[in-house]
């Protein structure tokens, strides 16, 4: 197995949409038909949930009209909520085909068929053409991709000039992380965290200009908090979060947001 199929197998699992109907239907709502937010933020994984989703959609300035690409589009989460509360027109990919397979059906059953679509690919081969977006996204992805390098140059490539590029990751603070599993990877063959700087140099090499960071570490621990207080999403191990926030408390890992430009 390569280790993108290693990345794929731990993601995917024949269940999945199954497991986010029945959120939907638990609290009383039609699986067949419901709004987005009846799945609870279930369907976004990261850190912050939509509400994370939000300020990075106002930061990169994503609005009504705006071609997004939603790179490592997981459940589609993310996609459905800068189609539905922004009005932008979103392109997911995603190596993971239980995952592309679960957001198309979501995203029919949320009736956002006609702004947003997904297809199974890797991040480090987009299968989209060169300059298509005013904006691209990458949301809790870069922690399995070793190659920074290419995944930002790629994420250029299919930008338009003034096009908007938006990296919110988990990246490294400091020191050694010795504690597996994570949210993203069960033992350190997948997971390549970086810190910000290889992010950022990376964008450099790929021609963006980098505008912004930040590193929204308190709102990242409260969040993983109440996570942990009231149950894993998705049935993430509980030991996965827990060594996580123990990773943010200790300084290892910090959720950061980067915002560059292509001139
Ligand atoms: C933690 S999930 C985040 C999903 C989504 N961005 C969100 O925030 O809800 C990480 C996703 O990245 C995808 N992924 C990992 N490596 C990838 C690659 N090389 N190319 C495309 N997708 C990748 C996985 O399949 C998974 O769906």
């Amino acid at each position: 197995m390569d280790y993108e199929e290693s990345v794929a197998a731990h993601y995917g699992g024949a269940d999945v949409l199954e497991r986010l109907l029945a959120v939907v239907r638990n609290a009383g709502g039609d699986p067949a038909h419901f709004a987005p937010a009846e799945l609870r933020g279930t369907d976004q994984l990261h850190i912050g949930g939509r509400a994370a989703t939000s300020r990075v959609a106002e930061r990169a300035g994503i609005e009504a009209g705006t071609r997004v690409l939603d790179i490592g589009s997981g459940l589609g989460g993310v996609a459905r909520h800068l189609a539905g509360e922004f009005g932008a027109d979103v392109h997911g990919v995603d190596l993971t085909p239980e995952f592309v397979a679960a957001a198309r059906s979501l995203t029919e059953r949320t009736g956002l068929v006609s702004s947003v679509q997904f297809t199974q690919g890797s991040a480090l081969d987009l299968p989209v053409a060169d300059g298509s977006f005013d904006a691209a996204v990458v949301i809790h992805v870069g922690m399995n991709i070793r190659d920074k390098d290419r995944l930002l140059a790629e994420a250029a490539r299919v930008l338009r000039p003034g096009g908007v590029l938006a990296v919110y990751d988990i990246m490294l603070a400091g020191g050694g992380i010795e504690a597996y599993p994570l949210p993203w990877a069960a033992t350190r063959e997948t997971s390549f965290p970086q810190p910000p700087l290889a992010y950022s140099d990376a964008m450099g090499q790929a021609g963006l200009e980098v505008d912004s960071e930040a590193k929204p570490l308190a709102e990242g621990i409260a969040f993983l908090e109440r996570a942990l207080d009231g149950g894993a999403p998705l049935g993430l191990a509980g030991p996965a979060l827990g060594n996580l926030l123990d990773a943010f408390r200790a300084g290892l890992l910090a959720p950061v947001e980067i915002y560059a430009h292509r001139p």
